[in-house]
């Protein structure tokens, strides 16, 4: 595809990288949308070598579209590629099945999974009702304690899964620190940087196996698509990847693909503008009594607001959670209701504002007791904050609390 890129730097990868340069001269700015389901070649032998070769042969095998955004994000990602899938939870499910495959080997072996406790609650689903039910073991721990995750090791998993962000507590695990001590178990690290996106963290610069992204978030950024995407450290694992990409077949299709990599263009300016205005909107809250805890990483008092500093290069993201009082179901479906701006609607990243409320949209399915210990109470609301003039936000935020008050 492009010319040898990989001296460019992240700003400009996110601009140019994976467009399509055709060999025969003239050329489009953008990566057209390649609408088809198969390819002809000049003559059968051409078509014969391009199956040996992973050449172009069907859209579930490989399409130059989708190819041009698997490009960007393994550059931006900082691994040797990536493969889209059709949505964030495909890529979970292809990025465990991957790191579950011994080394050699054409197919997943079930095994021991540490998972963080405090991970998207689909994922979690996801490991207990299909991993979990299929021969895999599944452990969660407080990542958030590199000595819990220690004594965890002990036991010899053979995937550390993790959110460096995690969702919707904002909890931050100490990246560098886990991978040291997977490595000394020679545990494969998987991460989900969704909340992150690459423009905060890149955990293959810290020795990340596989990184994962719902794409439909920060990636997208305009809530007009669902996808996801697995970046690869190693040839290995991208192999893997796409073996099982090709089998299970949730490919993602041109034009999703085509409408991700335009959102990745300006996912720097986007993800700075968010963390910026989430900023100021975490320190107005924090002055409200109608709101009891803010968490935001960004914030000195949080926890873990010295390790942010030195992961998020001087950025916290534009996420902020908060707890509203009382913390019962009755005020926040009032308090989302009064919104006029900040739109009540389950997804994060986007250009515009969202909230939601986590005990009844990511963590629907998990028990209240689970919830309890997780610290995910009946008044959490988890903000996902735009690039709209931040006096807006607030002016929203204050007129609903004022409705509820
Ligand atoms: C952290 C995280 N991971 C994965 C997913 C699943 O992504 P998708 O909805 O694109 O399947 C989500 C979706 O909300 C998420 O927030």
């Amino acid at each position: 595809m492009s010319p040898n890129t990989s001296r460019r730097r992240f700003d400009t990868l996110l601009v140019h990288e994976g467009e399509y340069v055709p060999t025969d001269g003239v050329r489009a700015t953008a990566t057209p949308i390649f609408a088809t389901s198969t390819f002809v070649h000049r003559t059968a032998a051409d078509l014969d070598q391009a199956f040996d070769e992973n050449g172009l042969v069907y859209s579930r095998y490989g399409n130059p579209t989708v190819s041009g955004f698997e490009q960007a994000v393994g550059a931006i990602e900082g691994g040797v590629g990536a493969v889209a899938f059709a949505s964030g939870m495909a890529a979970l499910h292809v990025a465990l099945l991957a790191a579950s495959t011994p080394r050699g080997a054409l197919q997943p072996a079930p095994c021991a999974i540490l998972a963080a406790q405090d991970i998207f609650g689909t994922t979690q689903t996801l490991l207990n009702q299909f991993f979990a039910t299929q021969g895999w073991s599944v452990t969660y721990c407080d990542m958030t304690d590199p000595q819990a995750v220690a004594e965890q090791l002990r036991r010899a998993p053979a995937i550390l899964f993790f959110e460096p962000i995690s969702n919707p507590l904002l909890k931050l695990t100490d990246l560098p620190a886990l991978v040291a001590l997977a490595r000394e178990v020679g545990a494969r690290v998987v991460v989900d940087n969704t909340l992150a996106s690459p423009v905060l963290l890149r955990p293959i610069a810290h020795g990340a196996d596989l990184v994962v992204h719902s794409a439909s978030k920060y990636l997208g950024g305009h809530g007009d698509v669902i996808g996801g995407v697995v970046a690869a450290r190693s040839h290995l694992l991208q192999d893997t990847l796409r073996r099982y990409s090709k089998l299970l077949g949730a490919t993602l299709g041109p034009h999703e693909a085509r409408m991700l990599a335009r959102g990745l263009k300006t996912l720097s300016l986007r993800v700075r503008q968010q963390s910026t205005n989430a900023h100021q909107v975490a320190h107005w809250l924090a002055a409200q009594p109608q709101v009891g805890q803010v968490y935001y990483p960004g914030l000195p008092e949080h926890p873990q607001h010295e390790l942010a500093r030195q992961l998020f290069g001087g950025l916290f993201g534009g996420m902020v959670s908060f707890d509203l009082l009382p913390a019962e179901r009755s005020t926040v479906f009032a308090f989302m209701d009064a919104l006029r701006l900040v739109l009540p609607a389950t997804t994060l990243g986007d250009v515009f504002s969202l909230v939601s409320y986590s005990a009844r949209s990511s963590h629907r399915e998990v028990s209240a007791e689970e919830r309890q210990v997780q610290g995910i109470g009946d008044g959490l609301l988890r903000l996902s904050v735009g690039i709209e003039d931040v006096a807006d936000i607030i002016e929203d935020l204050e007129q609903a609390l004022a409705v509820v008050q």
